[in-house]
This record gives C-alpha cells, structure tokens and sequence, in this order.
C-alpha cells in the first residue's frame, strides 16, 4: 500500500495499541499515580524518569526529554521508520492496511514472500528432523554453528535432489511456475529435457534472507563438501521480492542495536557466516553484503541507522582492495568509516573462533581510518615502500580516496595521517589533492554534459510526531540547571519571543558560523534542504546574512552556481557578494571533533531555536505577577523543548512543532 497511511487509520492504530501494552513488552513498567514509571531506555540512569500515561496516550522522559506516542517508542526503541511501526502496530492489533483491492504487483510480491517463509520452515524442519540432513547437523555442529544461533537465523537444510522444492510445492499447492518466480526452481535448457523444472537448491546448507522487516525474501545455499565443478554458495536470482544490490544479510535484527550503539556504529562483514558468528559473540550490530560490492543503495538502506561504519572484511588481498573500495563508497554518503584489520588469511568468523568474541571487539575498537589503512596494505606490496617511486604510487592512490571526503574537517584529518605515515609536507599533499580534484571535477564536467539532477534533495520529511504532545506538568523540576542557563547564542536585551528585528551592521557570531558552512552550498547541498526546513530565515537578524542564505537556497534548488547567483542580482547584492567571497577565501576552519558540516548546520540551528525560547521565556518572567495559566503552560512546554532542543534527534521535532505553531 505504498508509503502513505491515511490520518483515519493512524487514529485507529494509535487507539487501539494501547501505550502500556506496547511499551511494557519492552520494557519493565511500574505503576505510580495514574501513570507509569520505568529507567529510561533512551539514556542511562538509575532513577527511573520515563513516564507513561494511559490517559493521553504518551511516553516522556524527564531526563533525556524523548516522548511521543505508540508509533514514535517504536520507531525510536526499535530502530523502525515510521511507516514500518505503523504497519507493525496495525498487524498487532489485527488491522488491515489493505485499503484498495491489491494490484496484480503486490499481489505476486505477496505471494514470493509467503512461498519464501514456508519454505523456510520446511528448510528448517528437514534440518533438524530428515534423516538425509545428518551431515549438514554434523557439519554445523563442526562449525559450532547450531543450537540457538542456527534457531535465530533459522538455517536450514535443502535436501538432496532435482524435485524436492517441486514435490513441496505440489503439496502445498504452489505450481511450478510460482516456485520458479520465487527463484526456487529453473527451467533446464538441456537437450532432451528442454522446459523441464528443476530444484536450484540441492543438498545445501540454507541461510534464508530476511528484509530489514523481517520477511523471507530470499536465500543463500552453502555446499556441504568442498567440490571445485559447483559454486560455494548459490543465491536466490533476483525476484519480484529479491535485490542482491539492496539487502544487508543481518539487517533485520542487526538494526535496533545499530542506533543504539556509540556513534551509531554498523560492523561490515562480508559473509553471512561471518554475521552469524558475530551475532553469536555478541556482536550484533554485524551485517554483510554476501559478496557483492556494496552499492549506493546498501548504503541508503543502512543510513536509516547507521551515522559510521567499521569494515571488517576477509584479511585477503580481494578482501583488502575491497575494503579500500566499500570506504569510498562510505565516504561519498558522508558516512565515517573506519577500517578494522584482521590478520592475514582471516575472516570475522575464524577470528572469533580462534580468539573469541573480546578479542574480536577489541580489534574493532582498533580498526583505524581508510587511509591508514591503505597506506599499510599497499606498503606490504611494495619491495621497497619508503623509495621515492613506491611513495610516489602509494600516496597517488591515497589522495584518489581522500578526494571522497564529504567533510573539510574529515579530510584535515586525513591528509594530517597521510603526511606522518608516509614523512611527506602536508603542504605538498594539499597541493596534489587539489589537483587531484581539479581533475576529478573536469572529467565530472565532460561527463556531465546531459542535464544534472536538481542538486537539492528532498527536504527530510520531519519525523511524524504529533503537532500536539502534550507535556507534563513541571513535576517536582528533574531538570539540570544548565538547560535553564542562557544559551551560548543568546542575544542579549530583545525580549518578546519575537524575532529580533533585520539589522544590517552588527552580525551575530551563530549567523556568520552558518554563513561560513552554507557557503560551501555547491558541496554540501543537503545544507540547503536542512536549512529550508528548519530555519524560517525571519529568525536571521543580519541582512547581509539573510540575502546570503537565501541566495544559497536558490542556488542549490537551481542547482546553479551562488556566486553567479547574486553576480545575477547585479549591485544591490554587492554587498553581499564581497561578503561570499571574503568567506570562500577564509581559511577552512578545524575543529576538535569529527562533525559534519551538516552536523554543524544542525547544532547552529538548534541554537537560534533555543535563542528564540528563551527570548519567549524571558518575557513571559517579566510579566511577574500578571502571568495568565496559559504563560504558565507555555513556560513549562519551553523549559521542555529547551531541553529536548539539545540534540539534533530530540529538537527536530520541536521545531517542526514550533515551526507549525508560529506558521499557522
Ligand atoms: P566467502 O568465500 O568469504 O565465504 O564469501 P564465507 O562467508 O567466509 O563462508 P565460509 O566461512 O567459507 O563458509 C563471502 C560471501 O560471498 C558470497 C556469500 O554470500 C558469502 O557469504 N558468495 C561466496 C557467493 O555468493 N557465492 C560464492 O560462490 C561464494
Ligand atoms: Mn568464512
């Protein structure tokens, strides 16, 4: 049904998922009043400070300031996107979401993934039952491969023969056909036997492949005894459900545990053998590729989860050169990759063998950057590497995958490494990545000669929380004094929560940090679609800065060039222009941390939000005693939103809350 749920069936989902039920499978609620109490699960602490209200249908937590509804503790507790925890709380609660009659599409689609999901279990069953299946238990017990993890991943065993899948299917009423469309079965081409199905799996271990919602879509058969004439492992081909290009092995269960690792950190494998392991040794933020190179859309699939990534792939030569490769592919996105380095001949899954699941995680929190990286595996190959032509070649090689870097600071960094480990000048690796760039950029130009898809992305729908969570009252005030003192932007003497009115000569230093970043707007043209959604420029007191700004937004919707956008608009920009290009000239600033310019845009953006409220709450004070229960309300809901605004994660829903609530 699309992407879209209708408002009336959200209602319904929301009212008959009740909050407590819901959030109490997760975790342990205890009664107190009218509400209930438990330790927060989005942050650490000891005292329990998140509530939930049967009443008004809500979660809160004092401390961290996470709430929403039903749908929101899902998507935030389980890692799910919205329209996935809709859909899982609507099969909760027995609600079907199949409004239309099903197309002819959805209904095939719906098809393959129930063939998948039977067979499956019929996989799994032979595996622990058929007789026929004792080498691939043994095999697997070999391997300490069974018990609770071959359970968990539901492994199972095709057994041998040209018509077994078929036979299951004559009994469970699936033709041929559909077996075939379920990538099951093939057609022969042999003479004599032309058209004649066949099964495509035979005598393998089976590890089914489940989409990041949890449904067979597809499978990977693994050989029992080595043989030279038949491929290791043999896959589903694509199907209507299947696309080896999109799907992480291990995504469906590696996800939850991926946001809610430090940095949101994804482990890379390339196996799912070695994923089976890691999850074994708990590590279960793994997932692998299974053997493709990772594409775009792997990296769009992990995104929803993942802000970094550690590589750990086979210690071989293809593993290696793959790594290099899958960094770059990381590194386009934005991504921070660090690449872990397992002894020679080793995969994640012998290592954690060999060494166990510690020594294993200590290695990960070893893995160093892509560049390092590099650099040590093509100096291994090098007869002499510290010579002037293996320096010459290793550093070439580098600067091509520095060139990736989204990020200034990223790339300071990276070329700060390079200079130490290879004891060349940083000012000479500065000068060859320029041109490594200019190069680059020219053969872009050439290629690009075909009209170029509009630069700025779509604005990032804002999360679909409530206009209208209500807040707790000031309960007893858990909150640390320092959400309550004054904001580092704080713009002192404008009371009244309104804007400070446009001024052309004095330019606050947040509104020349973000002029500094949307410069760079041709680079980094998500700036542009952060910025539309969540700074009204109203709330940018400098002239000079807001005509900048929005310049830059036009530029990044033409996708034309910002200077050559306010050259355009001829002298009443001059101003302006001067100011664009003074900025461009200024020297990349570095900062301590690894922070994206979007990161960056982010914090600064929180800050003219937090300037804004506490601007409304200063007012609201200084009316003493007049003071209506309505600014009593408000007083409280912004000492909330202050809190939640913070973090980028907490204070995007404020402001599109208070966004909505200033605009209409
Ligand atoms: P590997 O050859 O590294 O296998 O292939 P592995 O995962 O270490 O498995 P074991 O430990 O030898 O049993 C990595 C991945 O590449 C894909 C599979 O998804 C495999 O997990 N692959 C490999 C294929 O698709 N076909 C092949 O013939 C081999
Ligand atoms: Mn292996």
């Amino acid at each position: 049904m699309g992407n879209f749920i209708p408002e009336r069936l959200l209602e319904e989902i929301r009212f008959r998922n009740d909050i407590v039920e819901v959030v109490g499978a997760y975790i342990t609620l205890r009664r107190a009043g009218t509400t209930y109490k438990a330790c927060c699960p989005f942050h650490k602490e000891k005292t329990p400070s998140f509530n939930v209200n049967p009443n008004l249908q809500i979660f809160k937590c004092f401390g961290c300031g996470e709430g929403g509804d039903v749908i929101s503790f899902l998507m935030k507790h389980q890692g799910m996107d919205f329209i996935t925890a809709a859909k899982t709380l609507a099969e909760r609660a027995g609600i079907s979401l199949e409004l239309e009659e099903d197309s002819g599409a959805t209904k095939h689609r719906k098809l393959v993934f129930e063939i998948n999901h039977a067979i499956s279990q019929f996989y799994r069953r032979c595996l622990l039952q058929a007789p026929a299946a004792k080498a691939a238990r043994h095999y697997l017990s070999e391997r300490k491969l069974d018990g609770d993890i071959a359970d968990t991943f539901q492994i199972g065993y095709a057994p041998d023969g040209w018509d077994v899948a078929l036979q299951w299917g004559a009994k469970y009423k699936y033709t041929p056909d559909q077996l075939e469309a379920a990538g099951l079965v093939l057609r022969s081409t042999r003479e004599g036997a032309q058209g004649r199905f066949y099964d495509r799996f035979r005598d393998r271990l089976m590890f089914p492949i489940l989409d990041s919602q949890g449904r067979v879509i597809g499978f990977s058969g693994r050989i029992l005894i080595k043989d030279d004439k038949s491929p290791k492992y043999v896959n589903s081909p694509e199907t209507a459900v299947f696309h080896k290009g999109r799907v992480l092995y291990g995504m469906d269960k590696a996800r939850r545990h991926i946001v809610n690792a430090p940095n949101r950190e994804a482990v890379i494998c390339e196996g799912q053998i070695d994923v089976v392991r890691c999850h074994q040794a708990g590590i279960e933020t793994a997932v692998a590729a299974q053997g493709t190179a990772f594409t775009e859309e792997h990296v769009r699939a992990l995104q929803n989860y993942a802000d970094s990534v550690v590589l750990a792939f086979d210690s071989d030569s293809a593993g290696k050169a793959a790594s290099v490769k899958t960094a770059v592919v990381f590194m386009d996105a934005g991504i921070v990759v660090r690449i872990a380095e397992l002894p020679e001949g080793e995969d994640p899954d012998s290592f954690v063998q060999a060494n166990g699941g510690k020594a294993f995680r200590d290695l990960l929190a070893a893995a160093q950057s892509a560049v390092a990286f590099q650099i040590k595996s093509l100096s291994g190959g090098e007869k002499d590497a510290k010579g002037v032509a293996a320096t010459s070649r290793i550093s070439k090689a580098v600067l091509e995958t520095i060139s990736h870097s989204e990020n200034a600071v990223q790339t300071a960094r990276l070329l700060q490494e390079t200079a130490t480990l290879l004891n060349l000048p940083i000012s000479a690796l500065e000068s060859e990545l320029a041109k490594v760039i200019e190069t680059q950029k020219r053969a872009a130009e050439r290629q690009a000669k075909r009209p170029r898809k509009a630069a700025a992305k779509a604005a990032v729908p804002a999360s679909p929380v409530e206009a209208e969570v209500p807040f707790y009252e000031d309960e007893g005030g858990e909150i640390p004094p320092d959400v309550l003192a004054a904001s580092p932007f704080m713009v002192e003497g404008e009371p009244g929560g309104a804007a400070p009115a446009a001024r052309a000569d004095r330019i606050p230093p947040e509104e020349q940090s973000l002029c500094e970043l949307i410069i760079h707007v041709a680079d980094y043209p998500e700036l542009a679609a952060v910025i539309a959604e969540y700074l009204p420029l109203e709330m940018v007191s400098n002239l000079k800065c807001r005509q900048l700004i929005t310049c830059a937004l036009d530029a990044a919707s033409h996708n034309s060039d910002l200077l050559e956008e306010l050259l355009a608009e001829g002298e009443s920009s001059a101003h302006v222009l001067e100011y664009a290009e003074a900025l461009l000239s200024a020297p990349v600033k570095v900062s301590g941390r690894e922070y994206s310019p979007k990161e960056a845009v982010q914090d600064l953006i929180l800050g003219f939000w937090r300037n804004r409220l506490n601007r409304e709450r200063k007012a609201i004070l200084a009316k003493g005693s007049e003071r209506s229960p309505e600014d009593a309300e408000r007083r409280t809901q912004i000492t909330y939103d202050l809190k939640s605004l913070r973090q980028w994660r907490t204070g995007r829903e404020v402001i599109a809350i208070e966004r909505a609530t200033l605009e209409g």
